[in-house]
């Protein structure tokens, strides 16, 4: 039996120390005054309960309420995943002349406080397919959708292997599958331009009643070029919706603050949202599509989409992939069509992807 002295010499030097170390990780002010409170007060209730359980029970309270620490992280660190800068060097006059339609440039997450402290980083090959070992990937969507296909299958493909999948995915408007033996990972590229294709696909999960472990999906370019009609696209995001909420196999309560965690199965897929891009009018290819997809349009279509409740952050079940912001970030010399980006944009929304799911997983690397 330890005595309480020594205890309570103990107990301090844990919320003294303890801090100190995570402050080394670069937590900040805040967050270290948080962790140092709820070290004492469960140190504290440890040490008054001590005499009734075992040892052992204050050991498991004290790793339960920085678990607590950890989901109040998790939520936030969600939040800052798009904090991404980029540095791209505008095209030189021969690149422009050569057409080349990638850019030199790199980006990184913000290295300012909050960002840093939640250690994102950038999943290397093997890393990527430890986490995506033995799963089912399902993207669906038009061709921004494709792009983050080819985004998804270089982190985890050769480049050598990446040059004959890319012959066979881009043959126009069609679905593409792969099966990456090496991890078991199988992946679904679903051609599905419109929502409705979107909401049949979720029915089709629904029937075989077999979930993809990880679905993207995004969908309105095509709506806007062929309908260019929001409150259309609102009545079709809101059955997409639906349609999602159904065909999940424990149907949770979403809250504002993000999905129910511990109750939802643990077969829930991981779902996200690909946005649109920012549309840059000026270099869209045709007449008929800077007519029809004028600023005022896109702005529209994403009201729509803000206020579905398809969204997180309207309570819905899908986190979005901001495409808009990470288009914008790189800006007008990451795009030749003014619709479609180069790599970079694409890479860091399957970065941000994953490192939602490590979080979301509770996994570190
Ligand atoms: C994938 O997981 C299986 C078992 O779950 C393991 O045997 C295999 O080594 C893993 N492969 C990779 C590439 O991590
Ligand atoms: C997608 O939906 C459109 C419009 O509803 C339909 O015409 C088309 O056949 C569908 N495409 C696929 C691949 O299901
Ligand atoms: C736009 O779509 C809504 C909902 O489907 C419909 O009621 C309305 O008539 C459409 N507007 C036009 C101009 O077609």
């Amino acid at each position: 039996m330890v005595g309480a002295v020594q205890y309570g010499a103990l107990a301090a030097c844990i919320v003294l120390f303890v801090p100190m170390v995570m402050a080394g990780w670069h937590l900040s002010r805040n967050k270290m005054l948080f962790f140092s409170g709820a070290l004492f007060i469960t140190l504290a209730v440890g040490v008054h309960l001590t005499p009734y359980f075992p040892a052992i029970s204050n050991f498991v309270s004290s790793v339960k309420s920085s678990s607590i620490v950890v989901s109040e992280n998790r939520d936030s660190c969600i939040s800052l995943l798009h904090n991404i800068v980029y540095d791209v060097k505008k095209p030189s006059l021969e690149d422009l002349e050569n057409m080349r339609d990638d850019v030199d440039g790199s980006w990184a997450w913000a290295r300012s406080d909050p960002v840093a402290a939640c250690g994102f980083q950038k999943l290397g090959r093997s890393d990527s397919s430890d986490l995506l070992n033995g799963s089912w990937v399902v993207v669906a969507g038009d061709s921004q959708a494709r792009l983050v296909v080819v985004s998804l299958l270089s982190l985890v493909l050769r480049s050598e292997e990446m040059d004959s999948v890319k012959v066979d995915l881009f043959k126009r408007h069609s679905d593409y599958q792969i099966v990456v033996d090496e991890i078991g990972m199988k992946l679904d590229f679903v051609w599905a331009p419109y929502m409705t294709n979107l909401t049949d696909l979720m029915m089709e999960f629904k029937q075989s009643k077999n979930f993809p472990d990880v679905l993207v999906m995004g969908a309105g370019l095509w709506h806007m070029l062929h309908v260019t009609n929001s409150s259309d696209y609102s009545v079709s995001l809101r059955l997409l919706r639906n349609s999602v909420v159904s065909m999940l196999p424990v149907s949770p309560e979403f809250g504002t603050d993000g999905p129910v965690t511990g109750s939802v199965s643990i077969r829930s897929p991981h779902m996200f949202w690909l946005g649109m891009p920012v549309l840059i009018n000026s270099m869209l290819i045709s007449e008929e599509k800077r007519e029809k997809m004028k600023d005022a349009m896109r702005n529209a279509y994403d009201t729509e989409l803000y206020g579905s409740k398809l969204l997180r952050r309207s309570g819905g079940p899908l986190l979005l992939l901001d495409i808009q912001l990470l288009s914008q970030k790189c800006g007008q010399q990451c795009t030749v069509d003014g619709m479609h980006y180069v790599g970079l944009v694409y890479e860091a929304a399957v970065h941000i992807m994953l490192n939602a799911l490590l979080i979301e997983s509770h996994q570190k690397l």
